[in-house]
This record gives C-alpha cells, sequence and structure tokens, in this order.
C-alpha cells in the first residue's frame, strides 16, 4: 500500500514515501532516473556530481519511494530557488521576457522527479512531489521539463502547474525545456 506519515494507505501499492538520505543512496536513485529518463552511463556519472553538489544547497531535500523490502522505486529532490543557482541563472531571460521571473523568488524548485518504469501511473510521482511540497516554506513551485506532451507535463498540470516560458534551451541540452509554476499546496484531486 502507498502511505504517508500519519496517513492511510491511497493506493493498492506495497510503497512507502518518506525521508531519502540522496547522497548515500545515488547509485539506486541514478539507476531509476537512467531507466525512467533514459541516461547513458557518461550521463550517469555527470549527474551524480551534479546531484551531490545539489545537495549541498541550503534547504536541499529528499523523499524516496520505497517498497516493502527496501528497494528504491522513485525519488524527489529540491530546494528553494536561489537566483545565483545555474538552473536559475538559465530560465531567468525566458521568464523576464514573459513579465514572470518573479516566480524565481520565494519559490521551491522540484529538480529531479522519477520513477521507475515499473512502478508508474500507480501514484507514485503525484505522492512524491505533493509530499515535498507539502513541507516547502515558499508559497509556490517552479520545475522545467521537456517541452513536449509527456506523462511528467500531464502530471504537473493536474497538480496545478502552468506554463511560465516554452522552449527553453539549457546549454548542452538535446531538447528544449518549458518552465511551469504552480501555488503551493498543490492541487488536489
Ligand atoms: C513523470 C513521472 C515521474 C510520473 O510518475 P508516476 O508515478 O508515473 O505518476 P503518477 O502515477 O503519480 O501520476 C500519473 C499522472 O501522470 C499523468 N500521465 C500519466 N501518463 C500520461 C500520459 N500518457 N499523458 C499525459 N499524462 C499522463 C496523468 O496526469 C496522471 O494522473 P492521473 O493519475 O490523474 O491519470 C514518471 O512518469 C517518470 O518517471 N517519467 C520519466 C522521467 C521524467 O519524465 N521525469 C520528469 C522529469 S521533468
Amino acid at each position: 500500500m502507498l502511505r504517508f506519515p500519519g496517513q492511510g494507505p491511497v493506493t493498492p501499492d506495497d510503497i512507502v514515501i518518506g525521508p531519502l538520505d540522496l547522497a548515500a543512496r545515488i547509485d539506486e536513485a541514478l539507476a531509476v532516473q537512467a531507466l525512467a529518463f533514459g541516461l547513458g552511463s557518461d550521463e550517469i556519472a555527470v549527474r551524480r556530481q551534479i546531484v551531490l553538489r545539489h545537495l549541498a544547497y541550503p534547504g536541499a531535500r529528499a523523499l524516496g519511494a520505497t517498497t516493502a523490502d527496501g528497494r528504491l522505486v522513485g525519488f524527489v529532490y529540491g530546494m528553494p530557488n536561489d537566483r545565483t543557482h545555474w538552473w536559475s541563472t538559465v530560465v531567468e531571460p525566458y521568464l523576464r521576457g514573459q513579465g514572470s521571473d518573479g516566480w524565481l523568488d520565494d519559490s521551491f524548485v522540484i529538480t529531479e522527479l522519477h520513477v521507475h518504469p515499473g512502478f508508474q501511473n500507480q501514484g507514485v510521482g503525484r505522492a512524491l512531489i505533493t509530499t515535498i511540497t507539502d513541507s516547502a516554506a515558499q508559497p509556490r513551485s517552479i520545475l522545467s521539463a521537456i517541452d513536449t506532451e509527456s506523462p511528467a507535463r500531464g502530471l504537473y498540470r493536474s497538480l496545478g502547474y502552468e506554463d511560465l516560458a516554452r522552449q527553453v534551451l539549457f546549454p548542452s541540452a538535446p531538447k528544449p525545456y518549458a518552465v511551469m509554476g504552480a501555488p503551493l499546496p498543490l492541487r488536489r484531486r
């Protein structure tokens, strides 16, 4: 069953959402991300360094989705946005062009969200992102997702995220991204 701290089960899967020591379980998390997002071994090595750097930022937090036998099948992490962070400096001109760069202040950034393909579409991703943002001190949340009609974009929209900028180009990323923002707490079904 999917359980949240202090709440009853909400889906029929034996998965628990809880705090994750992402630095300690980085290899398991990156294995999930590699399957979910399609990363090669070179990209995984690069991601490892980036994630470990992110975890040193003030307020960075991670949650994991774990099976009864302790297997990590999903994770999310994020942090309060800081306009000096690389991600924020890349998206800022696009948001400013739309008059929406105020979203970069007092906002909790979802940096990564991934669910193992064998466990998708069971509410795990929704539980991870709502649980981590529920405990954010900020009144809103921002993120970027590949600018295509993906399950991720569908999930984010259903949670109240709206497009703040489209066709955002990150150096070295092959595809353009959309930047999305939502008020907190995220919308419930
Ligand atoms: C995005 C992702 C984390 C969602 O996790 P998940 O556990 O499968 O999602 P949930 O089961 O909680 O929510 C499913 C929601 O996704 C959306 N969704 C699922 N499949 C969809 C599709 N084919 N088209 C549009 N929306 C879809 C729906 O909004 C659905 O909500 P519903 O339950 O009301 O139907 C997961 O699909 C994933 O890891 N994808 C690959 C990696 C990725 O893209 N990560 C995000 C990077 S920005």
